[in-house]
């Protein structure tokens, strides 16, 4: 499997591949690879005659130092895993430092992306879709992917980068792919690589909390909903809410009154100790 760190080295072989009439899927990720990227890599292979993985952990779409510092990095395990997947030779990675990307100038473009980029991690992750739509772009720029392939676990996410394809006229098809869990419920992510046995006993809390929420929705307000939620964590020893909020999936704006005719998710934002962790579902 080929490992590439430079964006003036793999773009010229992706090159030659479309030039070949091969088609290129794309997995944009930041690392600490689990089941979740996984899975999306797998789709990207069966949809796809080359797949490019992208690990890079984006300084800019960090609003806490912290959060950056800590992030788990482990390029060596990630290629161990990937190469499981990579019968035929199909999977080429990108792996590039930040002056690949940022080359010196490490900051954000300014996006507007119609609204939706000031709710729920917009409105608590000052920055931070400006920070994701920079490194989506410029990686969909260097790679040209045909397809590329985002998880729902990030519900707001792919549905900016949706908006940033449209507004910059993209040729990228984008795939929204399910949401991968735990035996016990806990939505996969590299960020629970850190916590505690304390923490990650307590932490499938959070999606039993948001099924429950879905049970609920057929006969009771979104109001009413959220104030139950709050109410759990507010008699929760370890996990500290920052967010419940039941929202239409175009708008993402918080539903007043709910229509027959349109779809919502609940999401939730909660902080197990410093580890911040995001899960959301869909209601109908
Ligand atoms: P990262 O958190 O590494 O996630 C990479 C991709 O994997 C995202 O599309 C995310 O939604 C998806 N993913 C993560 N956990 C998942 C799960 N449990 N089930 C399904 N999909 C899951 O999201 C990012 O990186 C970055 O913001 C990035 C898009 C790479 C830009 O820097």
């Amino acid at each position: 499997m080929k490992i590439y760190n430079q964006k003036t080295v793999i773009s010229p072989d992706i090159q030659v591949l479309k030039s070949q009439q091969h088609t290129i899927g794309l997995v944009p990720t930041m690392g600490a690879l689990h089941h979740g990227h996984l899975a999306l890599v797998k789709k990207a292979l069966h949809d796809n005659n080359y797949v490019v993985v992208s690990i890079f952990v984006n300084p800019t779409q960090f609003d806490n130092t912290n959060d950056l510092s800590k992030y788990p990095r482990t390029l060596n395990n990630d290629v161990e895993l990937l190469k499981t997947l990579n019968e035929n030779n199909r999977i080429l990675v990108y792996a590039p430092s930040v002056d690949d990307i940022y080359e010196g100038d490490i900051i954000s473009q300014d996006y507007k992306f119609g609204g939706i980029e000031f709710e729920m991690e917009g409105r608590f992750r000052k920055g931070h879709f400006d920070g994701v739509g920079t490194i989506v772009k410029r990686l969909f720029d260097i790679l040209k992917p045909d397809k590329a392939y985002f998880g729902k676990k990030d519900f707001q996410q792919l549905q900016i980068v949706k908006a940033l394809v449209r507004n910059y006229d993209m040729p990228v098809n984008i795939v929204g792919c399910e949401i991968h869990r735990e035996s016990d419920g806990l939505a996969m992510s590299s960020r629970n690589a850190r916590l505690t046995e304390e923490y990650r006993q307590a932490a499938p809390f959070i999606y039993k909390t948001l099924k429950t929420a879905k049970a609920k929705f057929g006969t009771e307000s979104a109001n009413k909903i959220t104030e139950w939620v709050e109410n759990q964590f507010a008699k929760h020893d370890l996990l500290k809410l920052e967010y419940f909020i039941i929202a239409d999936i175009e708008t993402l704006k918080p539903v007043k009154r709910k229509s027959n005719k349109k779809s919502y998710r609940a999401f939730i934002a909660v902080y197990a100790d410093d580890i911040r962790l995001i899960d959301n579902i869909a209601l109908n």
